[in-house]
């Protein structure tokens, strides 16, 4: 069994990269961002206000959390409904990023993301993988890119979803939540001391691939047969 952590910013491509080596190796896909923002989407439900820590920690005894694969697609259910794509929306990822600077909310979903872990290999995508959630994960990847690039990918996403949005409102956004994640007291978004920084601004979604696969084919030998 092996561990790989990938952690950088929103529309880093991230979740794309990580799905696809999930698929090419045979091994678990966790986005870890779909905890985090099943937790938004509850708070945001009860109307309790996202930077209210104490609100938002006496919420969490009513949270229960699964995740369940179906043809390797991750499904995450709150309260046993799958949210499906209602977490996708722009005000959830807002909540998530202001939620998930609680540390009572970091240490309620730790044991859910080690837990798969530790009985799967698997490609874990997040902000913490490599600093916290598995630190020794056999390959640590910082996946970044510009933010022009990053909002531009985003954007286009999210206009495919059918969500009405603009550029500016997204690189606004994400600045706004990159920041907030970067400068959180706990488990700020960061890369591993160990992590390889890979910045794909000027990478096709091949080219990503093909230089994350390169990397985990020369530290695990498991995953170069
Ligand atoms: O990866 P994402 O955009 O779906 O994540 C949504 C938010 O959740 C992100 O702004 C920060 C938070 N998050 C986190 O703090 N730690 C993780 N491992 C994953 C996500």
């Amino acid at each position: 069994m092996y561990q790989i952590a990938i952690d950088g910013p929103s529309g880093a491509g991230k979740s794309t990269v990580a799905k696809q080596v999930a698929a090419r190796l045979g091994i678990v896909y966790v986005d870890t961002g779909a905890l985090y923002r099943t937790v938004g989407y509850y708070v945001r439900e009860k109307g309790v206000d996202k930077h209210d820590a104490e609100g938002v920690t006496a919420l969490l005894p009513g949270i229960r959390i699964g995740i369940r694969y179906v043809d390797g697609v991750q499904h995450v259910f709150l309260n046993g409904t799958d949210l499906k794509d209602a977490i996708r929306e722009p005000e959830i990822s807002m909540y998530a990023s202001a939620v998930s600077a609680i540390p009572a909310v970091r240490a309620f979903l730790l044991d859910t993301q080690r837990d798969i872990a530790r009985s799967n290999s698997v490609v874990m995508d997040g902000r913490d993988i490599g600093t916290v959630i598995l630190p020794d994960a056999d390959v640590k990847i910082f996946l970044s890119a510009s933010s022009e690039a990053r909002a531009r990918r985003r954007y286009l996403e999210l206009k495919e979803k059918g969500v009405d949005t603009t550029f500016e409102d997204v690189l606004e956004d994400m600045e706004k939540r990159d920041r907030a994640d970067r400068e959180r007291d706990v488990a700020p978004a960061v890369a591993a001391p160990d992590a390889v920084l890979l910045d794909n601004s000027d990478l096709s979604p091949e080219e990503s691939l093909e230089a994350v696969l390169r990397l985990i084919r020369e530290r695990v030998p498991e995953a170069a047969k």
